[in-house]
């Protein structure tokens, strides 16, 4: 019986035990088990099998073949992995190929690198750059590695923007990244959001969780066309990208909605707003995170197939929407979120803990909310969930289209700041309102303001 233990006692035996251990085995499984479970191998070790296997058929055997030439270190043979590169057109040996020799950390096989750089494989360019960033400040390396900025692919231009140039980059003198301005906390602004955000600095929001007005479904959002809708749309997020701190999110809940068709020789028109939306966000520096699917009850919806249950005709399908988009971005930046948490004091990581019960799948069951007031405003779970997993106490939360204030609310009971706009008078007023009858914010006095009062605060 094969095991890994035992495999482990072989390779530490008299040198051949393995070869022989594998020349005996008819299961393609087994030889691929062998070659896995080696684990670090021991000086003495003969690595005589391990190049024969590089000619064996089967990928899997060539690729684990190759994973323990790399673990050879000196006494690995770059010729033999480069000859097989050369043949080789499984691109999972190909990458190995290229980490094993990587691996090996030595000069005389940076010209080997160089030479990867050219494939037309992201993958492979990707692992020789990592390779080559072994010889920290080689200059013959950056030479070669500084004109990927302009490589096709992504993936490559990012690390190398990442490696010689965002340390290039001027750093502004921004507030600590757990920090905000006392003039943003806990207020609300009845203005448009884009004259608002003129008075915001650069860097100090943690957070926007919002549901912009839907393109000319309600009295609320009315655009002279879907192009002007979905560029009014990019202002903000373009605005609101500008005062995010680094490497923090941004979750726009949207859905495609249906515009009813002006007479029955017409037909209705379904605008797909969170796909169209998605390029304007990419492209101003919104890298995507995740889509997160709200699912609603199907009793809580339009009923839009009943049409289809009298006809039964194909092409005449119409399903019941029960869901609503939640699309998770992140500002653009070259930090990884492990630089985001470690901004934070310990007793706040702490406090901030997501408890037991949280949501582990993309799709989240929550019945939506009704309100006498506003046609379209957020379960309070639903902000509960984007607030707890996506920001720290303290933080402070920002929703461009207020409505009825939910996020407000939700942030201040988790202990977070918040920041509102809200064009509306109606809804500014229904919000203060509801400050009175709720006594929500007794501590830490929320603010509403107009936009000449928030200039005001802004330059004091
Ligand atoms: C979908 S509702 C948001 C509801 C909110 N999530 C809630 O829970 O109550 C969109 C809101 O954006 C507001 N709005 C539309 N255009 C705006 C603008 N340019 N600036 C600020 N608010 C705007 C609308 O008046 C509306 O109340």
């Amino acid at each position: 019986m094969l095991s890994k233990e035992y495999i482990t006692e072989l390779k530490h035996r008299e040198n051949g035990d393995i070869s022989d251990l594998i020349s005996s085995q008819q299961d393609i499984r087994n030889i691929i088990f062998i070659l896995e479970s080696l684990g670090r191998l021991p000086e003495n070790f003969d690595p005589d099998f391990l190049y024969k296997l590089l000619k064996h058929n089967h990928p899997q055997v060539r690729l684990n073949a190759v994973k323990n030439i790399g673990k050879l270190n000196g006494k690995s043979d770059a010729k033999s992995l480069v000859e097989l590169y050369k043949k080789e057109t499984d691109t999972n040996v190909r990458r190995e190929i290229v980490s094993s020799i990587g691996r090996q950390r030595k000069m005389e096989n940076k010209s080997l690198l160089f030479y990867f750089l050219k494939d037309k494989d992201p993958k492979i360019v990707c692992q020789s750059i990592r390779g080559l960033l072994i010889f920290e400040k080689d200059k013959d390396v950056e030479e070669h590695l500084r004109p990927l900025i302009n490589h096709q692919n992504e993936m490559i231009r990012t690390v190398i923007y990442k490696e010689y140039f965002a340390k290039e980059k001027k750093t502004k003198d921004f507030l600590p990244h757990a920090q905000t301005y006392d003039f943003l906390k806990n207020v609300v602004i009845n203005a448009d959001v884009l004259e608002a955000l003129r008075v915001v600095p650069d860097e100090s929001v943690h957070l926007t969780f919002t549901s912009p007005p839907y393109y000319n479904a309600r009295d609320y959002s009315i655009y002279p066309s879907y192009k002007d809708y979905l560029e009014f749309l990019e202002k903000v997020f373009i605005e609101t990208h500008r005062v995010t701190k680094e490497g923090r999110f941004l979750i726009v809940n949207t859905s495609p909605i249906i515009i009813p068709r002006i007479s029955r020789a017409h037909s209705s028109k379904r605008y797909a707003i969170p796909f169209d939306l998605h390029p304007y966000l990419v492209k101003n520096g919104w890298e995507f995170i995740d889509d997160i699917i709200w699912l609603k009850p199907e009793a809580s919806v339009k009923n839009r197939v009943g049409g289809f249950m009298q006809h039964r005709k194909p092409l005449g399908y119409k399903p019941n929407s029960v869901t609503e988009y939640l699309m998770v971005y992140r500002k653009s930046t070259e930090k990884l979120l492990d630089w985001n948490i470690r901004s934070y004091d310990y007793g706040t990581v702490k406090k901030s803990k997501v408890a037991d019960g949280y949501e582990t799948t993309n799709v989240w069951k929550i019945d939506p909310c009704f309100d006498k007031v506003h046609s379209a405003v957020f379960p309070v779970e639903l902000c509960k969930r984007v607030i707890q997993y996506y920001s720290y106490e303290g933080d402070l939360i920002f929703d461009p289209f207020g409505g009825s204030g939910t996020v407000g609310r939700t942030a201040k009971a988790l202990d977070r700041l918040f920041f509102l706009t809200e064009k509306e008078a109606k809804y500014f007023e229904y919000m203060k309102s509801k400050v009175k009858t709720q006594n929500l914010f007794d501590e830490k006095k929320t603010k509403f303001l107009t936009l000449e009062q928030f200039k005001k605060e802004a330059i004091k």
